[in-house]
């Protein structure tokens, strides 16, 4: 059996060709051999949501997913989620309402709020809150972050849907 195998993921719309060994998860292939470091990574066991990224537009731990099992699917991080020079809403939103706080855990949360409300754009407010309390803030707390979810999702739900 090869010790690394090649294959190609799809992150941000662009295919990376990669050669890894079968046992490295999807968030140290992006990190280390797609060059794409704005996945952060914090217990590594799938606990703190740190290394959220969209799988074909859901939310994923992608440090508790292997590199291989992406394939054929389509990868979206932090680093995909502007349009050029153009923050996204949520972007935007956490950078106004001081919701980077720490800042380490930030792409975890904005991939997971992004993936949330391209699912549901008419979450409530509790909802919001249900779906950010699966990722960890041990920083200042939540409430910023809640706040920047809510207005971003505000701002998405007047956009014309493509
Ligand atoms: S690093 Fe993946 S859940 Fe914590
Ligand atoms: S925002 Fe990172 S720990 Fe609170």
């Amino acid at each position: 059996m090869p010790s690394k195998l090649n294959f190609n993921l799809t992150v941000n719309g662009q295919v990376h060709a990669v050669c890894v060994e079968p046992r490295r998860t999807l968030a140290d292939v992006l990190r280390d051999d797609c060059r794409l470091t704005g996945t952060h990574l914090g217990c590594e066991h799938g606990v703190c949501g740190a290394c959220t990224v969209l799988v074909d537009d859901k939310p994923v731990r992608s440090c508790l997913m292997f590199g291989v099992q992406a394939q054929g699917q389509a990868i979206r991080t932090v680093e995909g989620l502007a349009d050029g020079d153009t923050l996204h809403p949520l972007q935007r939103a956490f950078w106004e309402n001081h919701g980077l706080q720490c800042g380490f855990c930030t792409p975890g949360f904005l991939m997971l709020a992004a993936g949330a409300l391209q699912e549901d754009p008419e979450m409530s407010d509790d909802e919001i809150k249900e779906v950010l309390s699966s990722n960890l803030c041990r920083c200042t707390g939540y409430q910023n972050i809640v706040k920047a979810v809510r207005l971003a999702a505000r701002e998405l739900r007047m956009k014309p849907r493509g």
